[in-house]
């Protein structure tokens, strides 16, 4: 097992009627920004149930944050901020309002000219405006880790930014909200989530024997629980499972002391700033041609995964970690997502090219967990999976 620090500072309240300990958590004198995205929390009941509890501090409502949450529209709100003199943001949403909110929660005290530089030059944020969240899509984790993932349409660039300063300081995980998520996002969240372990599992063995175990049951309760969900978003034992499943897949508990991998998410992101490919989207069809191309390489792991995980336990190493990629598709496939880059657009000639130009344009040479995948490996990924 490699050496490893572990600090994760946000507070969860998890369960039902929990969105009522705002009041609580919330200081007094906060002026407060309740960040929000294109209005789903204002038809569901969750935006009565937050400003019911607000009381009467100070709150300026800026909705409209676009999935992907979109830089020009950020930079409307860091104009609020400034001119407002905000000093605490309430994010109530999915992963896109609430990683607006910490790019905002950046932006507010970063000092040069251009914001954007917080995301091209990796700068890691070490304090940011404190920002509190109410989930309500389970899906990215971004309600308890410090990454952001932000879209610039005028430039098709999606880039990641993140750093210490930058976890919520509580997050309200109520699984009662995902009642009104459409089928399409429930199914979103599930593969979300699940990439978001295979990032961490899916590469070699390293003797981390708790590690493997607690991915392994991420991936088996999400398993268990996704047709359950997708079936009846009431069902609260399975909604409950569903929500805390997303979350402990990347609060950063389980990629202590391992190698992780992330390029799929490095391609997948691609495919969004390309085609608007919905992000969970863009991993099940990265995913598979990636565990193809790099096989040998990840060939004990996905045997691994294979026997316990999807319970396949016949045959060779190697049959055993092919059934494995096969199984992961098929799964995807159940639950309605389409794992091929032509299922989402005709205009897919070229995209290999397009992102290892844009790779080795950003000097990203070796990606993965040996750090050796070339941009030139990601073009056939992404070939692979047309
Ligand atoms: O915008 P509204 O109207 O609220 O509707 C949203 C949006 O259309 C809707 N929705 C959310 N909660 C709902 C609901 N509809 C009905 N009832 C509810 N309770 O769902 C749609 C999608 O929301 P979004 O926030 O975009 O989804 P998700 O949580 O999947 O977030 C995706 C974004 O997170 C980034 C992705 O790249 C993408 O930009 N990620 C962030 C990560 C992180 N910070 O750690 C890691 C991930 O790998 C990912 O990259
Ligand atoms: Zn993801």
């Amino acid at each position: 097992m490699n050496n490893f620090q572990y600090q994760n500072p946000t507070k969860i309240l998890f369960g039902k009627g929990q969105i009522a300990s705002l009041d609580k958590e919330l200081p007094r004198d906060a002026n407060i920004l309740l960040l929000y995205g294109g209005g789903s929390i204002k038809r569901n009941g969750i935006y009565e149930q937050v400003t019911a509890t607000l009381g009467d501090r100070k709150v300026v409502e800026f909705g409209g944050i676009p999935a992907n949450p979109e830089y020009a529209k950020l930079m409307e709100a860091l104009k609020v901020i400034r001119e407002l003199d905000i000093t605490y943001i309430l994010a109530v949403g999915g992963g896109s309002v609430i990683d607006g909110a910490k790019f905002l929660s950046a932006a507010a005290r970063y000092t040069g000219d251009d914001p954007w530089k917080i995301l091209t030059d990796n700068i890691s944020v070490k304090e940011g405006l404190p920002f509190a969240t109410v989930l309500t899509l389970p899906a990215t984790g971004s309600e308890m880790n410090s990454g952001s993932v932000i879209t610039r349409a005028e430039t098709k660039e999606k880039l990641a930014m993140g750093g210490p300063g930058l976890f919520p300081v509580f997050s309200i995980l109520d699984p009662e909200v995902i009642h009104s998520i459409p089928q399409r996002q429930l199914a979103n969240g599930i593969t979300d989530a699940f990439t978001h372990v295979l990032e961490q599992y899916m590469t070699y063995p390293t003797g981390a024997l708790l590690q493997d175990r607690l991915a392994e049951s991420i991936l088996q309760t999400l398993i268990e629980v996704a047709p359950k969900v997708l079936e009846d978003p009431t069902d609260y034992t399975a909604a409950s499972n569903f929500m805390w499943s997303c979350t402990m897949a990347l609060n950063g508990l389980i990629s202590k002391g391992v190698p992780t991998d992330w390029a799929v998410h490095a391609m997948g992101h691609e495919l969004t700033a390309l085609y608007g490919i919905d992000h969970a989207r863009t991993l099940a069809i990265v995913a598979p041609s990636h565990y193809t191309y790099n096989f040998e390489a990840k060939r004990e792991k996905l045997a691994q995964y294979g026997e316990r995980v999807w319970n396949i336990t016949e045959g060779s190493t190697e049959e055993r970690a092919r059934a494995a990629i096969v199984r992961t598709e098929d799964f995807f496939h159940q639950l309605g997502i389409d794992t091929k880059l032509s299922d989402y657009t005709d205009d897919y000639e070229g995209t290999g090219e397009e992102v290892a130009r844009r790779f080795t344009e950003r000097g990203w040479k070796g990606l993965g967990e040996h750090r050796s995948l070339t941009p030139s490996d990601a073009e056939q990924i992404v070939k692979m999976a047309y």
